[in-house]
């Protein structure tokens, strides 16, 4: 028989889906049935049957569920760090800079082809482990480090192995487009790029780009996404992240399920993306890191309806961080929204940006039973203590993640 789980005495029960935008339902009072590693129902309290009805009770004990973090952008598969290059930054030289000057990703594909398969493996599943423990429970991995057939595909057969060996959902992204590797031209590259954009199919889900002052133009990311379709890749975009190219509005264009960073986006992107159904992916994380100052104009995205997402974007050179809760605190505070509006976009709005909002995100009724019991009844401490960890327990399809307080991952 299938079995069923009962959680019961729920302070707090938080769900999101495209009725509750762009906030979170809250339930108080409740108890989550799981069968089968899917949510199966929500009872009021008092409709909890004897204990001998469930396979299990768990007692919540009056702390607050939440559906898990959704990390819907990352660069999580990678060789080497860049410490030296954050001690650059603060003396004054920027972020596209160095990497024109060769460093920056440059020195992030030196050391990721240098590593072997299982190296980067190891790697990565000690950082995934850190991120299941800090409440993710989905996750979108990119290539990018490669820039050549080999160690691009090696990334993506990492992605495809963590996937396995860790049984959450995982989006793979081809990120070929990341960085123009010396000593191609610009144009020579994205020809390459083309080409061989139907050696991914089966290993990557998607196509990303990074459309940026000196790195990809917006024609390249025109050429690259009419190809990427017509192939059946999802297409996800870095765009407007450091200066304004008009990307967002061109990708959109073409169907982009999501725009990435954003912080330069106008008004006229932000319609276009509306009109499109293209979600916004913000990174809080990143401005922070950079020591940048511009900020999205995310409450023009709410006003005109866009769906917010949040995520890590979890890499070495501009974001390294595993903490969804700590994005949420960030997202939160920078952009003044409000806990709800920040936790939907960590959940429903991420998993939106994957095209699996159906399939998990909101703690819904025949969705994944992929959640996090806080250690707080109350949601709204994850944007107001700050710095700490609030996850008392992790559940991927209704299993409770062992090892919670698992890994460094450093
Ligand atoms: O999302 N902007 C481009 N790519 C990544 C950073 C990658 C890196 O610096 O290694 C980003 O910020
Ligand atoms: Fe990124």
């Amino acid at each position: 028989m299938t079995e069923t789980l009962c959680f019961r005495n729920i302070g707090e029960l938080i769900q999101a889906d495209a009725t509750s935008q762009p906030d979170v339902r809250v339930r108080t009072n409740c108890a989550l049935l799981v069968t089968g590693g899917r949510v199966d129902k929500i009872l009021r309290e008092s409709e909890v049957k004897p204990a001998n009805r469930y396979t299990r009770v768990i007692d919540v004990k009056g702390r607050a569920v939440v559906p898990g973090f959704v990390d819907c952008h990352t660069h999580l598969v990678y060789g080497g760090e860049r410490k030296d290059e954050m001690v650059d930054r603060v003396s004054g030289v920027s972020y596209l800079e160095i990497l024109n000057k060769g460093g920056g990703i440059h020195d992030t594909v030196k050391a990721t082809r240098q590593a072997t398969e299982a190296t980067l493996y190891d790697q990565a599943k000690r950082r995934m482990k850190r991120m299941m423990a800090l409440g993710t429970t989905a996750f979108e991995i990119k290539s990018g480090y490669g820039l050549d057939l080999e160690t691009e595909t090696k990334m993506l057969k990492v992605g495809k192995r963590l996937r396995q060996a860790l049984k959450v959902p995982v989006t793979l992204t081809y990120l070929g487009a990341h960085a123009i590797p010396r000593p191609m031209k610009r144009t020579q590259y994205v020809e390459f790029v083309l080409e061989n954009l139907p050696k991914f199919r089966g290993l990557a889900d998607g196509v990303d780009i990074f459309c940026e002052k000196n790195v990809f133009t917006v024609a390249d990311l025109r050429l690259v996404f009419l190809q990427a379709k017509l192939l059946g890749f999802d297409l996800r975009a870095h765009v407007e992240e450091l200066s304004h190219q008009g990307g967002s509005y061109e990708a959109a264009r073409l169907g982009a399920l999501s725009c990435d960073h954003l912080e330069y986006a106008t008004p006229k992107d932000i319609q276009a993306m509306h009109a499109a159904g293209t979600v916004a992916v913000l990174m809080p994380g990143v401005t922070l890191f950079l020591g940048g100052t511009k900020q999205p104009l995310v409450h023009s995205m709410l006003d005109a309806g866009v769906t917010l997402a949040l995520a890590t974007d979890c890499n070495p050179g501009s974001c390294p961080t595993y903490n969804m809760q700590t994005v949420i605190y960030l997202a939160a505070n920078m952009y003044r929204i409000t806990p709800g509006q920040a936790l939907a976009a960590a959940t429903y709005g991420a998993a939106k940006a994957l095209g699996h909002h159906r399939e998990y995100g909101g703690l819904l009724p025949g969705q994944r039973a992929d959640f996090n019991i806080l250690k707080t009844g109350d949601h709204r401490d994850l944007v107001y203590y700050f710095g700490e960890n609030f996850i008392d327990q992790t559940f991927v399809a209704g299993r409770r993640v062992k090892g919670g307080k698992d890994p460094a991952g450093f």
